[in-house]
């Protein structure tokens, strides 16, 4: 967690979205030729909404204290109550310490029809505090039964959990394991304090100090905005190079890695380009979305994107050959062969788009990837060098579960300085802490 003060008055990038709309799910089928799509209008309010969440126990009376700390630490604070909530304290108290409406049903005809939704995107970060261990192992398992929950599973904002419950509730195995899923998801634990408990036990469970608590979340929302002003170029997912037209060479990235990045640098305020080849994602929420098929498509696309950005970051897996001919129609089993029957393919090296940018990057900051399946760190050092790279993020693609395709990964960070090894953890946490290193270097 970087300890940086919050930064409400910053301005915002001009590409967030004046209104949240609903992403629409991407056909399969994309254009050979790059096609800029859907840049985003302004703009989100200046001031960072957090998003505070109130569940049923008896610690629920802190929650107002915690508010006026986010209040006077400069945030716009909205409450979304689970009905146990409310009944320790009431609708109406937080609503008069937010003045803003306070969410508690499942449907409210006063407010936006998809009112989890619109709940989710408004939010910088989500605060849930306290968090019993009902709504904590529900967050865990992606169980949406009432408005608070259903939120937690539509946003993409960061999720800060401060869970305050009975010992036994906290050191149960359910809860544990609950605890570790949402930790590999990138949730932040703002972990209780043993002590006396409402229960009259003694041992873990008093919800944190509520001073704590707040930086916590102060520091999340500066977070939230620490890209504002910055341009930044995304690549992302595989590259295909048509044989003919039914046949391509390319390989399994899903897009996934660059999309967070892409999607955690919109949301911290930075104008996103993003250059994707074909994937089954949808748009990441605020970027400008430019879809390609081949590496020479990404190339002309990058190129284009690529002067004067702060940051760029080549997350793509991009073919480093085409076939030397594309076949108008398609290859038979009986045409296009040789003597013997066998079928020979002559290929062609693709520019290094990474590379060749670098070369001339200016003061960009520049981050390349590199997928590997043996001397990992050795290769990730080369690149480094030439591809004239400052961040190299190394991955070992020879394990099924990590990599191409998963939604975890485990990285090493490379820069001549030296070389830092991640934990296992989810693409959008890896896409949180890449970016606090391109914060830091900028
Ligand atoms: O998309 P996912 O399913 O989430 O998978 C993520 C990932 C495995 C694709 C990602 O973690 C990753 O490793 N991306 C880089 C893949 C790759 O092509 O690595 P490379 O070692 O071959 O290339 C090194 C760097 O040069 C990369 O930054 C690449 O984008 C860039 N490059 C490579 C060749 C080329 N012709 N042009 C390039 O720009």
């Amino acid at each position: 967690m970087p300890s940086k003060q919050p930064q409400p008055q910053q301005p915002q990038s001009p590409s967030r979205p004046q209104q949240p709309q609903a992403q629409q799910p991407q056909s399969q089928s994309r254009p050979q030729q790059p096609q800029a799509q859907q840049a985003q209008s302004p703009s989100r309010p200046q001031q960072p909404t957090v998003l505070v969440g109130v569940t049923g126990c008896i610690a629920t009376y802190k929650t107002c204290e915690i508010i006026r700390l986010l209040q006077k630490a400069g945030a716009r604070v909205k409450v979304v109550m689970t009905p146990m909530g409310a009944s320790f304290v009431t609708a109406e108290t937080f609503k008069a310490l937010t003045r803003e409406p306070v969410a508690l049903e499942p449907i409210d005809s006063h407010s936006a029809p998809i009112h989890h939704i619109t709940l989710a995107q408004e939010a910088d970060v989500f605060l849930i505090a306290p968090c019993t261990a009902n709504t904590l192992n529900k967050l865990a398992h992606g169980v949406a039964d009432n408005l608070l929950t259903t939120t937690a599973l539509a946003t993409e904002a960061p999720l800060l959990l401060a869970p305050a419950m009975n010992v036994h509730m906290w050191r149960d195995p359910c809860t544990q394991e609950s605890l570790g899923l949402l930790r590999a998801r990138g949730v932040q634990i703002i972990e209780p304090e043993a002590g006396l408990l409402a229960c009259g036990e003694v041992g873990e469970g008093r919800l944190a100090p509520i001073d704590q608590i707040a930086e916590k979340t102060v520091a999340e929302f500066a977070r939230a905005r620490d890209l504002a002003g910055k341009r930044i170029l995304v690549t992302a997912g595989a590259t295909r190079e048509q044989l003919d037209p039914v046949r391509y060479l390319s390989s399994p990235s899903s897009g996934i890695t660059g999309y967070a990045i892409a999607q955690e640098a919109a949301r911290r305020g930075a104008e996103v380009t993003l250059v994707s080849g074909p994937t089954n994602l949808p748009d990441p929420f605020g970027c400008r979305v430019q879809r390609v098929g081949s590496a020479l498509e990404m190339f002309v696309a990058a190129q284009g994107a690529f002067a004067g950005v702060d940051a760029a970051i080549f997350s793509a897996a991009v073919a480093d050959f085409r076939p030397e001919t594309r076949v108008e129609r398609k290859i038979k089993k009986d045409t296009n062969l040789d003597a013997d029957g066998s079928l020979t393919l002559k290929l062609v090296q693709n520019p290094d788009i990474l590379a060749t940018l670098a070369a001339d990057k200016g003061s960009t900051y520049v981050v390349g990837f590199a997928a590997e399946t043996n001397d990992v760190l050795a290769a990730a050092r080369k690149k480094l060098a030439t591809k004239h790279a400052d961040l190299i993020v190394a991955n070992d693609v020879s394990n099924p579960a990590l990599g191409f395709g998963s939604t975890h990964n485990k990285v090493w960070f490379v820069t001549a300085q030296g070389t830092e090894e991640s934990a296992l953890i989810s693409k959008t946490a890896l896409a949180r802490v890449l970016l606090d290193k391109v914060v830091a270097a900028l």
